[in-house]
């Protein structure tokens, strides 16, 4: 079984536990960086050709224009070819309640379908939130397994669950 973990990140200032912090690598990033050391897989991080501002408001602002606008934002061109793997692990954070609107471009550049999708989830207190709704209807003819859900600022302490959601 050939896994690739794609994820979208963001470095820069995030709410943190209940104040502003600038985080030198995204919580979703470092949640991907844990599964594929575990699962064995290849990294692919989804990048913006115009990434969102390191400021968090501005960020908010951007990410809140393109999810009301519905803005698919172009990516980064890079070679991926999606048949070569059997189980894809798709990471985001939430923004405003669902996933970032670059998971539309993800799922459009790379033409993602009839796959067996596991999601990998971070938030900061609105949990999944209409995310995964959003991504069931989004990949129609994909099986969407249960999703892996963490706290960001709490991160670095889902080892051992992230070890029991991938065995099952
Ligand atoms: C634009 C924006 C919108 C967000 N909206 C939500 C939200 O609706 N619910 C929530 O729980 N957290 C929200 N957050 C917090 C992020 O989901 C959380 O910090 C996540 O771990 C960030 O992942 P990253 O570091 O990989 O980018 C938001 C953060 C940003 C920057």
């Amino acid at each position: 079984m050939k896994s690739l973990v794609a994820y979208f990140s963001r470095a820069g200032y995030n709410w943190v536990n209940g104040e502003k912090k600038e985080l030198q690598k995204g919580n979703t990033q470092i949640l991907a960086e844990m599964i594929a050391s575990i699962c064995k897989g290849d990294l692919f991080s989804i990048e913006m050709e115009t990434p969102y501002s390191s400021d968090y408001d501005t960020c908010c602002e951007q990410a809140h224009l393109d999810i009301t606008k519905n803005n698919h934002p172009p990516l980064v061109d890079k070679e991926l070819d999606l048949d070569s793997y059997d189980v894809i692990y798709l990471g985001f954070p939430i923004y405003w309640g669902t996933f970032p609107m670059a998971i539309f471009s993800f799922i459009e550049t790379y033409k993602l379908h009839n796959k067996v999708i596991y999601p990998f989830i971070t938030h900061e207190g609105s949990g999944q939130a209409s995310s995964i709704s959003m991504l069931k209807k989004a990949c129609y003819d994909s099986e969407i397994k249960k999703p892996f859900v963490a706290v960001g600022s709490f991160i670095s302490s889902y080892q051992k669950q992230l070890e029991e959601w991938i065995k099952q």
